[in-house]
Parts: structure tokens; C-alpha cells; sequence
């Protein structure tokens, strides 16, 4: 139940460990401001931080989980691997999973994604390989996909049983993640992972600041006495997917995290959602299998 969270929630995945429901994102937080970032972070009580080698902040990332003091398994860490790399398929993907390793100065990453599904379907498949054979030498705990469409997300069903046929062992999908808000609610991707308990992360879950003063949504605001963020956030929970809000702000890093006290009711959340198309990041899911 939505009220039941709380910032300890979480999540447990197809791989068995246990995601946070909330994250801390840090994509354009800039390298020599991510270990700060990150800290306020752990301090508002986050304990997942989304990171991706396109960043250019997983050293960030991993300063700050040193310094923090915070036992290293109470910590979920996520980085991507970079589409060009996922373009040059398994042997580039293999690189890139040391290199983040190495610049994040981690024994093991959480969760490790494919940033984007470009490449065609040969590197696809080769990139997922690198990814399940990183699980198997315990590099990596949790392996996902990030702005894959539906029929990308069937090609890798497909590629996962080939390498179980070829192999074994063709891993498993633990964690999506999307841009998901009122505005862009993606609810083909919802449904295709809840029938197979994939946890559903939601990017740009504050539409990186461009919705502020909608209509609906200020009214909700000021009906729950909560800022328009904290609705957003709010609605992403408890549509089931694990928001990400991004800051590099002290005070709005405690903010997207003070969600616990209040809860919108099922006709708040349908009436923020609306038929709108209109991602306000890039948009991968549309790219036919051949690129
Ligand atoms: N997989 C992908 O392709 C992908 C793509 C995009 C994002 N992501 C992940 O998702 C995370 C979040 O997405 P995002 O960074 O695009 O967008 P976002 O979290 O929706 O928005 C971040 C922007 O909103 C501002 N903001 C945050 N909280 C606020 C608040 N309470 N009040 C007013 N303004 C607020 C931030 O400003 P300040 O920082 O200046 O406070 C920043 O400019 C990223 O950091 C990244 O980890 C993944």
C-alpha cells in the first residue's frame, strides 16, 4: 500500500537483491560537485543514487560512498553503459564494465544498464552478454535496460533465451528505466514489466522543472500543502515505479525526499496523468531494431 512507504522501502527484484524505491539522480550534476550532491543525499537518507559513465561522475558517486561512513552493502549503485558502447556489442561492453568499476573505485556496482538500445540487434546481444557474464563473476548484482521499446524489449527476451541455449545461462531482467511522468506516462512499458516483476524506474520524474504551474498539478499542491516536486515524486511512487529526482540543491535534495507523510488518493493520481506524448529528454524507445 502507498501510505506503507517510507524511505526505507524497497523493492525486491528478479535477481533477489532488494532495490530502494527512491533514487538520487546525478545526470548533469557536474563531476566536481557529485560527491557533495551525493552526500546531502545520503544525509536526507537516500540510499540509491543513479550514476551512468556518460555522467562522467561515477568517481563522484564513489567518493561519497566512501565518505559517508554508510556500510557499502546499505548502498544501491547504478551506472550505464554508454550507447557508442553498446553499439561495439559484447567486447566493448566487457571494457566498459571494468572501467566503471575502477573509476567508481567499487568492488561490485548494484545495478549496471544498457544506457540506450541503439546498435542493432548482433551488438544488443553481445552488450547483454558482457552484462550476464559480469553477474556470474560477481562485478555486477543486477543487470537492466534502459529506454528500450516494447519490441526491443522482445528482441531481448528472445536474445535471453538463445543464450540460455547457447550458454546456460541467458540472465535475467531485474530493472527498466524510463522517462515516466504525467506527461509522458508510458503505460505499454508499466504493464510489459509488471507481468514479469521488473522494477520500473521513472527519470525526469520533476520533468526537469518545465510542468511547474500546471493547473492540476497546483492545485493538488496546495491541497496537500506539498510542493509541486513532491506531487510529481508522490505520483510516481505510487504508480509502483521508483522515481529518481535529480538535485544538486541542498534544500531540494530534502525535499524530493519528504514524501512520507502524505498520500494522494487513486483519483489524484488518474487526474494528474494525461494522453500527452511529450518526453522532455531524448527518446530511444522509437528506434527501429536495425539501428
Ligand atoms: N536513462 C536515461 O536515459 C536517463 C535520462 C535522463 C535522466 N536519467 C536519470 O534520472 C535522473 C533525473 O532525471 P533528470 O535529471 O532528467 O530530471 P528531473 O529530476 O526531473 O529534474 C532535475 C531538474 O529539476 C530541478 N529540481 C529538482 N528538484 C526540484 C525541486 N524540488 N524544486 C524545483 N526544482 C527542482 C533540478 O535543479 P537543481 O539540480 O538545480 O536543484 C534540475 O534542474 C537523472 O539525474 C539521471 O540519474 C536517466
Amino acid at each position: 500500500m502507498a501510505s506503507s512507504y517510507n524511505i526505507n522501502s524497497t523493492f525486491k527484484l528478479n535477481s533477489g537483491f532488494e532495490i530502494p524505491r527512491l533514487g538520487f539522480g546525478v545526470y548533469q550534476t557536474p563531476p566536481e560537485a557529485t560527491e557533495q550532491a551525493s552526500l546531502e543525499a545520503f544525509k536526507a537518507g537516500y540510499r540509491h543514487i543513479d550514476s551512468a559513465a556518460a555522467y562522467r561522475n561515477e568517481a563522484g558517486v564513489g567518493d561519497a560512498i566512501r565518505a559517508s561512513g554508510i556500510p557499502r552493502s546499505e548502498i544501491f549503485y547504478t551506472s550505464k553503459i554508454p550507447s557508442p558502447v553498446v553499439r561495439g556489442g559484447y567486447e566493448a561492453t566487457k571494457e566498459q564494465i571494468e572501467k566503471s568499476l575502477k573509476t567508481a573505485g567499487l568492488d561490485y556496482i548494484d545495478l549496471m544498464l544498457l544506457h540506450a538500445p541503439y546498435g542493432g540487434s548482433a551488438a544488443r546481444k553481445g552488450a547483454w552478454k558482457a552484462l550476464v557474464e559480469a553477474v556470474e563473476e560477481g562485478k555486477i548484482r543486477s543487470i537492466g535496460i534502459s529506454n528500450y521499446g516494447v519490441h526491443h524489449l522482445d528482441e531481448l527476451e528472445q536474445h535471453i533465451a538463445e543464450l540460455k541455449a547457447e550458454r546456460g545461462n541467458g540472465g535475467i531482467i531485474s530493472v527498466g528505466q524510463y522517462e515516466i511522468h504525467p506527461w509522458c506516462a508510458r503505460n505499454d512499458i508499466i504493464d510489459w514489466f509488471a507481468k514479469r516483476n521488473i522494477a520500473c524506474e521513472a527519470y525526469s520524474p520533476v520533468v526537469q522543472g518545465t510542468r511547474w504551474g500546471d493547473k492540476t498539478l497546483a492545485k493538488l499542491a496546495q491541497k496537500h500543502g506539498k510542493t509541486e516536486a513532491q506531487i510529481l515524486i508522490r505520483w510516481s511512487l505510487q504508480k509502483g515505479l521508483i522515481p529518481l529526482p535529480k538535485s544538486v540543491t541542498p534544500s531540494r535534495i530534502k525535499e524530493n525526499a519528504d514524501l512520507y507523510n502524505f498520500e494522494l488518493s487513486q483519483e489524484e493520481v488518474a487526474e494528474l496523468e494525461t494522453d500527452e506524448y511529450a518526453p522532455v529528454c531524448w527518446d530511444p524507445l522509437k528506434t527501429g531494431l536495425d539501428n
